[in-house]
């Protein structure tokens, strides 16, 4: 027996204990059963990460584990809980550090999100609490900041919704990191092109694709509540809107993420909020989307958070 075979049989058993020890549901009451180094390990460098916060509490983070975008295993939670104030909406990624970090909303108004990081997801640090308000506006809400690291510049943005009113209008800002410790940021600058007609968007997750930048956005003028797609030449805008309300049959939905397959397609996973369901979409372009399905058994736990391909 050569010893690749003997390497991936071994893999196989330790898939197989893997499988057994991690619960797969997201009992959100219970904590994460200790892992051995060992399976902790292949836990952490499963391909898909998912960050977020639960129907049972909105100042807990949550982390989940994936190796194929659909079944998500509880790596720990509740994990963070943070100083103050909540962790609501936590978007995650990795750092050429080696870190990961979160961006989270901070509490329902006011003019701050924060960072956090951590370098094993179970044990997380605040690093930044980053000022919404300057000349360019005094949010009374910041809501949703969503990590993007622009393919085309290298560098890294946080989306965020500011309103000038209370609970609305919102529009989307970017900030951009000015160095590599991710705590000093420049900014905002808003995405032109949205109507921030009613009480505007919400929830803005950008996508580089085929040379273009694809906004899929929380539409709450007039009641919609639908996530709706635009693209621009430039992360900051002017955005055209391509596709609008209910146009992939999600319904009312917010909090998108997208992230890419094994195979190579997108997947789109959203807050089913008002319907309890937290679901998915997979797509080749970016227009034309699969029927929605709902995450097995974390449907229902989750809510509003991010899915990182590492
Ligand atoms: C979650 O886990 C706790 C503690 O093990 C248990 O008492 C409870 O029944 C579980 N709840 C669900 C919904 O599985
Ligand atoms: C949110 O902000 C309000 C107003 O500043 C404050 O009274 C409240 O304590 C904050 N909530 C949390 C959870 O920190
Ligand atoms: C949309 O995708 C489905 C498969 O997911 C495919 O059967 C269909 O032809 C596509 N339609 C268009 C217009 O690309």
């Amino acid at each position: 027996m050569s010893r690749k075979v003997i390497l991936s049989i071994a893999s196989l058993c330790l898939a197989a204990v893997f499988a057994r020890t991690v619960p797969l549901n997201g009992n959100i009451t219970s904590t994460t059963p200790a892992l051995s180094p060992e399976l902790f390990k292949r836990a952490v460098s499963a391909p898909y990460v998912f960050t977020a916060f639960t129907t049972a509490s909105e100042s807990n983070l949550f982390v989940y584990t994936s190796n194929d975008g659909t079944s998500f295993s509880l790596l720990k939670g509740p994990t963070y809980t943070p100083p103050s104030g909540l962790i609501r909406d936590p978007s995650v990624i990795l750092h050429t550090d080696g870190n990961y970090y979160i961006a989270y909303t901070t509490n329902w108004s006011g003019t701050n999100f924060a960072i956090a990081s951590s370098t094993d997801m179970i044990t997380w640090t605040l690093r930044a609490t980053v000022s919404t308000a300057s000349s360019v506006i005094t949010p009374i809400n910041t809501w949703a900041p969503e990590f993007f690291k622009d393919p085309r510049t290298g560098q890294i943005n946080i989306i965020v919704s500011l309103s000038t009113g209370s609970y609305g209008p919102f529009l989307p800002y970017v900030f951009t990191a000015r160095d590599s410790s991710l705590t000093s940021w420049s900014g905002p600058v808003v995405m032109s092109g949205i109507s921030n007609a009613g009480l505007g968007y919400i929830d803005t997750f950008p996508v580089f694709f085929n040379n273009q930048y694809h906004i899929f956005a929380k539409a709450e003028t007039n009641g919609k509540k639908t996530i709706e797609h635009a693209v621009a030449s430039s992360l900051t805008g002017p955005y055209s809107f391509v596709q609008t309300g209910n146009f992939a049959g999600w319904g009312q939905a917010e909090g998108p993420s997208i992230t890419v397959l094994p195979n190579g397609r997108f997947r789109l996973y959203a807050d089913g909020y008002s319907s309890g369901k937290y679901i998915y979409s997979d797509s080749s372009d970016l227009y034309n989307w699969s029927a929605y399905q709902t995450i097995p058994s974390l449907s229902g736990t989750v809510r509003h958070g991010t899915v990182l391909k590492q």
